[in-house]
């Protein structure tokens, strides 16, 4: 019998979601000027920076060790499937050639387009391309006054507002989709970036502001296919929960939809020198686990130096994930949440591949040489530790422990199988059984 035949819909995708549900695992890429700042990419507001004291860094972004090859490389070998760079973040700044500014970094001492080679780059090693956007900009003469402009406390920018044309910004935008689209596809996700709420006496940006609907509607003409991120206020394809790992599958209107969590490695998107909250390989691979066990993606972000150089920390994460990944990428690529029918154990977590029938259990937290699985009895053939294809010898619900097994049948449910595992933990971070199911 197969599990899960009867499992809960998923809200329908107008873009093709299913590449992007098999393949669970992106990376995240936020380069800008801000790198150079080394502090956040939100320094520019932080610290209420005008176009003038920002410019230090656009005379100075000067990439020169960038080697998207290299990049590319170690987004496979970590086992992620597609990658998501900030084509432009809040700063404005725009990594590729755009015919719509002059604000780009053919224009740096970088004095090329950067982002036509880390495309090429990540293509050609067969991951998917999406692009990020910033819809905020803290650099178009006519991006109006918000709560998070850098300038909204300085009267003489606040004065010109009304002289400001916003809906020259919108075109800009809109022109820039466009080319982003057309010049670099095919594009297989767009990453809008994000409406602001009316706060503090400043207006909000939502979906009236930016004309999300007629910008979706363009870009659904340009690529029907794409997948759309949900900060356009239009609803979109995927839900982006951030830098936090939801309870649960996440629902929207009573529905399981399409998500995706980003998270940093650390404190922040842009490189950040300073910044020592680094989570560890364990804890990462967890947060991999545990949102696919809850049938989302995760896409994990590095933030390359000014120098074009990945974070030397990022690198040793990223090599971390990719040893776990090479022996246990089969409870991951395909998987999603198990069927409600499998109670899972304390301190584990399950996925599942509907195509194979296999269900993967991850254990968290090494048990002392049985895991009791009550309901599974008579469900499984056959299990393994998925790391070295060992076997797990199993105790059906009626049959009596062993001696030899060292456990005594202490009151266990009739129903319930039970795992015998190896007294030491195999030596990877989280160790998985494969259970292949009847
Ligand atoms: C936030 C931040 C931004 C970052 C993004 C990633 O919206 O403004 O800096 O790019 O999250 O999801």
């Amino acid at each position: 019998m197969k599990a899960g035949a009867a499992a809960e819909e998923i809200r329908q995708t107008a873009g093709d979601s299913a590449w992007f549900t098999r393949d669970r695992f992106g990376m995240f890429i936020h380069w800008g000027l801000y790198s150079l700042g080394a502090r956040h990419e939100w320094l520019q507001s932080r610290e209420f920076m005008d176009t003038e004291q920002y410019s230090k860094y656009f005379k100075r972004f000067d990439p020169d060790l960038y080697d998207p090859e290299l990049w590319a490389d170690l987004a496979r070998d970590a086992g992620m499937k597609y990658f998501v760079v900030t084509t432009k973040h809040h700063e404005g700044f725009c990594l590729w050639d755009s015919k719509y500014t002059d604000y780009k970094a053919t224009n740096t001492p970088a004095g090329r387009d950067l982002l036509r080679p880390m495309v090429d780059a990540f293509r050609s090693r067969g991951l998917k391309t999406g692009l990020y956007y910033s819809l905020l900009d803290w650099h178009h003469p006519d991006y109006t006054a918000d709560v998070k402009h850098p300038l909204r406390f300085r009267n003489e920018f606040l004065e010109k507002d009304a002289s400001r044309h916003f809906q020259n910004y919108v075109d800009y935008m809109f022109n820039q989709t466009r080319e982003l689209l057309t010049e670099y596809g095919p594009v297989d996700l767009m990453f809008y970036d994000f409406s602001i709420p009316a706060e503090k006496g400043f207006p909000g940006k939502g979906k009236a502001e930016w004309q999300s609907e007629k910008l979706v509607k363009m870009i659904r003409e340009l690529a029907p296919n794409i997948l759309l991120n949900d900060r356009l206020q239009v609803g979109g394809d995927i839900t982006t929960p951030e830098q936090y790992q939801p309870r649960e599958w996440i629902r929207v209107n009573g529905r399981r939809v399409v998500w995706e969590a980003c998270h940093t490695f650390s404190g922040s998107w842009g490189y950040y020198r300073d910044e020592e909250s680094w989570k560890s390989v364990d804890m990462l691979v967890k947060m991999l686990i545990d949102t696919v066990s809850k049938g989302g993606n995760l896409l994990l972000n590095v933030g390359p130096t000014g120098r074009g150089e990945i974070d030397e920390r990022a690198i040793d994460r990223l090599k971390g994930i990719g040893e776990w990944m090479k022996r246990h990428q089969r409870s991951i690529y395909g998987c999603t949440a198990a069927p409600d029918e499998f109670a899972v154990p304390d301190d584990c977590r399950f996925t599942y591949n509907p195509e194979t029938n296999r269900l993967y259990l991850h254990i968290f937290s090494w048990p002392f040489k049985h895991l009791h699985l009550p309901g599974f009895s008579g469900r499984v053939e056959y299990a393994q530790l998925l790391n070295d294809a060992s076997e797990i010898g199993m105790v059906e619900g009626k049959q009596e422990m062993t001696m030899e097994a060292g456990a005594f049948n202490e009151g266990r449910p009739a129903d319930t199988l039970t795992l015998k595992l190896p007294v030491k933990k195999p030596n990877v971070t989280v160790p998985v059984i494969e259970l292949f199911l009847k």
